[in-house]
């Protein structure tokens, strides 16, 4: 569509944690060298869920910010900025809540989920009813095409699709589409025009989809059109009205295989973790003191790497010929669960070394980190700035 994009925030909960590394954060560098990427915290998010407490949000926002930097997210490459620093997230939330249906905010499955999970909170509030609105907001603002987000966020995406699609259907049938339409076509040169028509025509009369990946990817080419003609072109050919907001496509993030402590998920609220940049010896002290296979209760007994949460920390670790030395060492009683545990206690300070390295210039110099994001809020919001316009020119609100 319009540009290829890629956006995805993250709740700012604090010190992130290897779980966050292995799930997302490696696949945001790997993003960024392939695409125009932009990467926010969601610090209005944060407060749809805990809005009695907000003291603590600042600080996480920050200690997030530097993990995503020490993980290798490159401010060269990727645009790293702040929700509410781009205030243009709440106004399209609100001008879309005016033509979102309340049910298809009661029916996101998270919802109901989420209250019954946190059953301690109140959270029969009017924020939380429409946190999903604010996450289409943040993607649609952007007209970004690829967000990538794990399985529990694939109903959010969905529901992005669903109201983007109803939004371009009752905004973008303005009066006299047809001969602006046409209008724009003109501009794009007689030979791009001529080619154009015959694409639009190969997909409105055969349904031949070749046809309108030909005509979007001429549209793409096309430099001089304005972002309105753009929008008439694309919808045009398409058959519907203007599009001024672009459906985005969920990227799936796999699950993380990454395992907490104890080998159940890796989460926060379990104190199971690993934090990025953890210090050395509790790093190492909290690997040594890991579970293990419950039949190793002496050493002299065999055990079963795949009863082990420290298996699962060399599947992700270790190399083949260190992954024969567990299972031999482990179901022969070759090798005690200390000596085990060691190479996966040096490869993640190794991994973690490199973090440290690039993390150490932000906490000498906290202003870097404040220069980035300010820098990342004036490119997002720039952005932001000219989906909005575009907005309210089709919602009747731009007063010219
Ligand atoms: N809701 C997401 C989460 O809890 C975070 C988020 C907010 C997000 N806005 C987004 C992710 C936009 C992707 C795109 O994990
Ligand atoms: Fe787990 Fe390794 Fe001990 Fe086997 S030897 S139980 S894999 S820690």
């Amino acid at each position: 569509m319009f540009a290829e994009r890629v956006l995805s925030g993250m709740r700012p909960t604090g010190r992130l944690h290897l779980g966050h590394y292995h799930g997302v954060l490696k696949n945001w560098v790997k993003l960024q060298a392939e695409y125009p990427c932009l990467f926010f915290a969601a610090d209005w998010h944060a407060l749809t869920t805990d809005y009695d407490n907000p003291k603590g949000i600042e600080a996480s926002v920050w200690e997030m910010i530097v993990d995503w930097l020490a993980a290798g997210v490159d401010p060269a490459q990727a645009t790293i900025f702040i929700q509410s620093r781009v205030p243009e997230h709440a106004e399209l939330h609100l001008l879309m809540s005016m033509m979102t249906p309340q049910g298809w905010l009661e029916r996101v499955p998270t919802y109901k989920d989420q209250q019954e999970k946190l059953s301690h909170k109140d959270l029969s509030t009017y924020g939380f009813l429409g946190y999903p609105l604010l996450m289409s907001a943040d993607i649609l603002i952007y007209r970004a095409d690829k967000v990538p987000v794990g399985e529990d966020q694939l109903p959010h995406v969905e529901f992005t699709r669903e109201l983007a699609r109803r939004f371009n259907h009752m905004y973008g049938r303005e009066p006299g589409f047809e001969e602006k339409a046409k209008e724009a076509i003109k501009k794009l040169g007689s030979k791009r025009a001529r080619l154009y028509d015959e694409f639009r025509t190969r997909f409105q009369q055969n349904g031949d989809e070749e046809g309108l990946a030909l005509g979007k990817a001429l549209l793409e080419e096309a430099q001089n059109l304005s972002m309105g003609d753009r929008e008439r072109l694309y919808g045009y050919l398409e058959g519907s009205g203007k599009m001024i907001l672009v459906e985005p496509g969920a990227l799936l993030t796999e699950a993380s295989r990454m395992p907490g402590l104890d080998g159940q998920k890796m989460s926060k609220s379990y104190g199971n973790t690993i934090f990025l940049r953890e210090e050395a010896d509790s790093l190492t002290k909290k690997i040594r003191t890991m579970q293990t296979d419950p039949a190793r209760v002496r050493r002299t007994d065999p055990g079963d790497p795949e009863k082990c949460p420290v298996w699962q920390f060399h599947v992700i670790y270790s190399d083949d010929s260190t992954r024969n030395w567990v299972t031999q060492g482990c179901k022969s009683a070759g090798i005690g669960c200390i000596e085990c545990k060691q190479p996966v206690i040096d490869a993640v300070l190794k991994e973690q070394d490199a973090m440290r390295e690039r993390a150490q210039p932000y906490l000498d110099d906290p202003t870097l980190v404040k220069s980035i994001v300010a820098d990342g809020c004036d490119k997002a919001r720039k952005l932001a700035q000219e989906t909005m316009r575009e907005v309210r020119d089709a919602m009747g609100l731009s007063y010219t």
